[in-house]
């Protein structure tokens, strides 16, 4: 972790204050007093500041069921951010683990934790998402197919990884892809001639969707391992 990160999990200091007591020489990192915000601290480090040890407090992870007309994103723009569902401390420090679009509904995960969140977002994790979907046209009989065998998205060169369609009824599928590109679902059905009419995630992983939309929860610490990645 950045060591201005490290003095922000650890104290009531935010960024801008952290970098001022880096420039005062008031942190010190085995010892020898540190220079660089951008620091890399590991985790046998001794940081402390003013003389005394900082610990950072644990890292935190939230599920949250994201409602239409709310963006992934920390600021508000058109819409108002996810983040301000959830009345917590320090939201600022949270980010969102794979965005969804404002019109998308569903599972969206929140965490400090940028190690974590960028191994589970990584396709190389190969961790299965799993859309719903509701068409406008009917599926077509090759899709199924198609989206196993990977198809090129419009604008790219580089085949989708396989996705696995299962049908539930014409109109109404579930899509499972263990990548996260640029608007992926309505891109893959617009390559094969249909359009999504609404989308929700109700899946991560072997997380499923398990709180009423607007609403959310703590991970537990055998969810967070789940989703983990051990290098
Ligand atoms: N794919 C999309 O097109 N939109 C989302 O929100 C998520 C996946």
């Amino acid at each position: 972790m950045r060591l201005d990160k490290f003095i922000c999990k650890s104290t009531e200091y935010a960024l801008v204050d952290a970098l001022a007591l880096i420039e005062n020489r008031r942190v010190v990192i085995n010892s020898i007093i540190a220079t660089e915000a951008s620091h890399q601290v590991h985790k046998n480090n001794i940081v402390m500041l003013d003389g005394k040890t900082l610990t950072p407090r644990p890292s935190r992870y939230f599920l949250l069921n994201k409602p239409i007309d709310t963006i992934c994103s920390n600021v508000d723009e058109q819409y108002p951010s996810v983040l301000k569902l959830l009345d917590v401390d320090r939201v600022t420090e949270l980010h969102i683990a794979g965005r969804l679009d404002a019109d998308t509904t569903g599972l969206v995960l929140i965490t400090d934790d940028g190690h974590w969140s960028f191994n589970l977002t990584s396709p190389k994790n190969k961790c299965e998402k799993v859309y719903r979907v509701l068409l406008s046209r009917p599926i077509s009989a090759d899709a199924t197919k198609r989206f196993l065998e990977g198809i090129i998205l419009q604008g790219e060169s580089k085949l989708t990884l396989p996705a696995k369609l299962h049908i539930i009824d014409s109109y109404n599928v579930l899509l499972t892809l263990t990548e996260g590109r640029f608007h992926q679902v309505k891109r893959m059905f617009s390559a094969i001639g249909n359009r999504v009419k609404s989308l929700h995630r109700q899946q991560i992983g072997n997380l499923e969707l398990d709180v009423d939309i607007g609403h959310w929860r703590r991970l537990t610490h055998a969810e967070v391992e789940a989703l983990s990645i051990h290098e």
